[in-house]
């Protein structure tokens, strides 16, 4: 069984930093802004910290458990756990659910991180210059959505940058690049926040930010925010699973859970509160949706003082936060590929890295070949979106919830390792039995419908 043959974090710190990491990327300084922008600003955040807190740690800390008990990949871990507690095999749809949309996620994530770098080199090389216009910018950006070739030259060195870290293996290649991508993008981001304050209006977007404003609280806002409290934490695709099974002995569940949705809360705001008065300074919309990165903002870094410095930083920012989130999205599928075909791991690596190659082709041509292409109203894009996004996620957070509260908790609790006992262990039950189950399927059935 790959139980012994699979290693682990040099140390809990380590294990923390790599799902921060995990955590930490597009979804939170890309999505999480134009989200709260488009969602009425604090009334949305107050109910996203509710999701975090109640519904998006107790997962986060039952596909942890999931991954220490069961010490292998998802598929494994599960088959591990119910073979134990002589439970039904067929839990291990969890771990192929999981498996599935890491490889559809990944496919187009890694097309938009791709987005990232393309941007931070239009950053460096002066293309933020003074004189850009709104016009110029979203010029630029349907430049490049038009230009397959430059969309998938940066997919493919997103790929390779992934791959080339997966191959390493878990210290040598997600240690170590987590060790230096993580503390500069903490940096990068503070500096661009102090930027901010200095810079911009920082006073009207803390209160846009957090002034209490609950009349724009909507059943739909709700729904965003728990689908988004999901996707930031990386919860229901196995990744955390995966980072799970890599725990050294003797690590609290409870306490690398706390800090993993700090720290993810922590830099959402952060980047909220970096972003926003900069956008207000230069008179621009906060509900500009998904476009606010990539055409408010160049906007906003020209007409102000070391634009084109602070442009770089942010993008470069932007594209080392994506990749230690890439590199989580392959890592559950190359140890499956592994153990299940007894595989070397550069060769799973390379052979899973083809098939999201080949896939994420379909994301980059649907901006362009094949936009007009549509199937039921979705490009292939869309599809690829709404079915790892809308279904397989939803889906599987039900099962991991139902899996970890109903069927093995008494195994989880047995195990000491969770870190909470008494009234701590009930409250994570009752969310894992009730909480998270009903508000997932009011989400799967907004998501399905509306
Ligand atoms: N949590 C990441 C983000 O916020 C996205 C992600 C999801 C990464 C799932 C890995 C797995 O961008």
């Amino acid at each position: 069984m790959a139980k012994h043959a699979l290693p682990v974090w040099s140390s809990k710190w380590v294990f923390v930093l790599a799902a921060i990491g995990a955590a930490v990327g597009l979804g939170n300084v890309w999505k999480f802004p134009y989200i709260v922008g488009k969602h009425g600003g604090s009334a949305f955040i107050i109910v996203y910290l509710v999701c975090i807190f109640v519904i998006g740690l107790p997962l986060l800390m039952a596909e942890l458990s999931i991954g220490l008990l069961g010490r292998g990949d998802p598929v494994s871990s599960v088959v591990q756990i119910t073979d134990q507690q002589r439970k039904s095999r067929a839990w291990a749809v969890i771990g192929f659910l999981g498996i599935l949309s890491c490889t559809l996620v990944l496919s187009y994530y890694a097309v938009i991180a791709g987005w990232t770098v393309h941007y931070a080199v239009l950053a460096v090389s002066g293309k933020f210059s003074n004189t850009l216009t709104a016009n110029d910018t979203h010029t630029l950006f349907d430049q490049l959505q038009n230009n397959p070739q430059t969309l998938i030259t940066w997919q493919v060195l997103i790929l390779v940058i992934t791959g080339a870290i997966i191959m390493r293996g878990v210290q040598k290649g997600l240690e170590k690049a987590v060790y230096v991508m993580l503390p500069v993008m903490v940096i990068l981001l503070l500096t661009v926040l102090i930027y901010g304050i200095s810079e911009g209006q920082f006073k009207q977007a803390l209160i846009y930010l957090f002034h209490p404003n609950f009349s724009a609280l909507t059943p739909k806002i709700t729904l965003v925010a728990l689908g988004h409290a999901f996707f930031s934490l990386s919860l229901a695709l196995g990744t955390m699973v995966m980072y799970g099974a890599y725990l050294p002995k003797g690590s609290s569940v409870f306490k690398a859970s706390i800090w993993i949705c700090l720290a993810d809360t922590v830099v959402a705001l952060v980047a909220g509160m970096a972003i926003f008065p900069i956008v207000f300074a230069n008179h621009l919309s906060a509900g500009s949706g998904p476009g606010l990165i990539f055409q408010s903002l160049p906007l906003a870094f020209s007409h102000m003082p070391f634009g084109r410095i602070m442009g770089s930083l942010f993008f470069i920012m932007l594209s080392f936060a994506a990749i230690t989130s890439t590199i989580s999205l392959l890592e559950p599928p190359v140890v499956w590929l592994k153990t299940r075909f007894m595989l070397s791991r550069p060769v799973a690596t390379g052979i899973m890295l083809f098939i999201i190659w080949l896939l994420g082709l379909g994301s980059v041509f649907s901006f362009n070949h094949w936009q007009d292409a549509s199937l039921w109203g979705k490009h292939f894009f869309g599809w690829v979106d709404h079915i790892s996004a809308n279904i397989f996620l939803p889906l599987n957070g039900f099962l991991i919830a139902i899996f970890c509260g109903w069927i093995v908790h008494q195994y989880i609790k047995q195990k000491s390792e969770i870190g909470i006992n008494g009234l701590a262990y009930s409250l994570w039950r009752f969310a894992l039995c009730w909480l998270a189950p009903i508000a997932i399927i009011v989400i799967f059935y907004q998501g399905l419908f509306h």
